[in-house]
């Protein structure tokens, strides 16, 4: 982060912070000092994973936008937002003729359009205060193309995209934005995708032997990076994808 210290009253908001990847940044920030306002539609673990990390919980549907930023507006009320991890996100395996308007239309609404409206949320605060970090957790599908990912690979190179924009847009304003690109973590998201598989263990290795380390990445893997490059230590990541894939886009 740039600027001055983070003033105490400082929020750090966490979206998709119910389960996986976004539990688990949260449980990393909430180590690092960071005061949490946690969001996800799933309101039952997300008031789980408030409890254990000090933060406060906020059940909205990033699907629905201007009822999520009413939400959001009204749980503010006024406190700073120094940090950002868009994190919440939705995928389904589909090839384009598997691909439905309802799975295109949902996957761009949570996973870009959400991104996009949570980051017009906070930063006019940001600009004026002169400070502030967002990570938005996009993919490695949003460098490369993974098969039956139509939908879910546009929404995520969106991200990447936003992401830049923003960044080009705030530099010198204390403001950076950056992209989190993971390859496969071990999350309930995978235990989802290879379910309805005829062999879903079939499925998982084919998973971990696209990647070169040969096993799938762990959320608290992913989590460690995003806490360090929204610190003050990860400063100099601005407008990048910070890929965390063990090898899966180097080949
Ligand atoms: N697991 C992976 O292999 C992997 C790889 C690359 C990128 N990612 C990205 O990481 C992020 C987290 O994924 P994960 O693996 O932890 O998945 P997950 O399913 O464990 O967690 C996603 C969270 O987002 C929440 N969410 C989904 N739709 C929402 C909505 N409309 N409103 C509010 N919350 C909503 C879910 O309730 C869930 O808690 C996603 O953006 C995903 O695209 C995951």
């Amino acid at each position: 982060m740039t600027g001055p210290a983070r003033p105490a009253a400082a929020l750090t908001v966490v979206t998709g912070a119910a389960s996986g990847i976004g539990r688990a940044t949260a449980s990393a920030l909430a180590e690092a000092g960071h005061r949490l306002l946690l969001l996800d539609r799933d309101a039952t673990p997300l008031a789980a994973v408030a409890g254990g990390t000090g933060g406060t919980a906020l059940a909205v549907d990033l699907a629905d936008g201007p009822a999520t930023d009413a939400l959001v507006r009204e749980a503010l009320a006024g406190t700073p937002v120094d940090v950002l991890v868009n994190c919440a996100g939705v995928g389904w395996p589909a090839d384009t003729a598997e691909t439905t308007d309802e799975l295109w239309e949902t996957t761009l609404a949570v996973n870009l359009s959400g991104t996009f409206r949570m980051c017009r949320l906070v930063l006019p605060g940001m600009v004026e205060r002169g400070r502030g970090v967002i990570a938005n957790v996009a993919s490695a599908g949003a460098l490369v193309g993974l098969r039956r990912r139509v939908a879910y690979c546009a929404s995520k190179a969106g991200v990447l995209g936003l992401t830049r924009a923003l960044a080009a847009d705030h530099a010198g304003q204390g403001v950076r934005v950056f992209a989190v690109c993971p390859g496969t973590v071990d999350t309930p998201w995978v235990d989802r995708m290879v379910h309805d598989e005829p062999d879903p263990e079939a499925v998982r290795r084919r998973m971990r032997e696209r990647q070169l380390d040969g096993r799938l990445g762990s959320p608290e893997e992913v989590a460690g990076w995003i806490a360090f490059a929204v610190s003050d230590q990860g400063r100099f990541l601005n407008g990048a994808p910070l890929v965390i894939d063990g090898g899966l886009t180097a080949v």
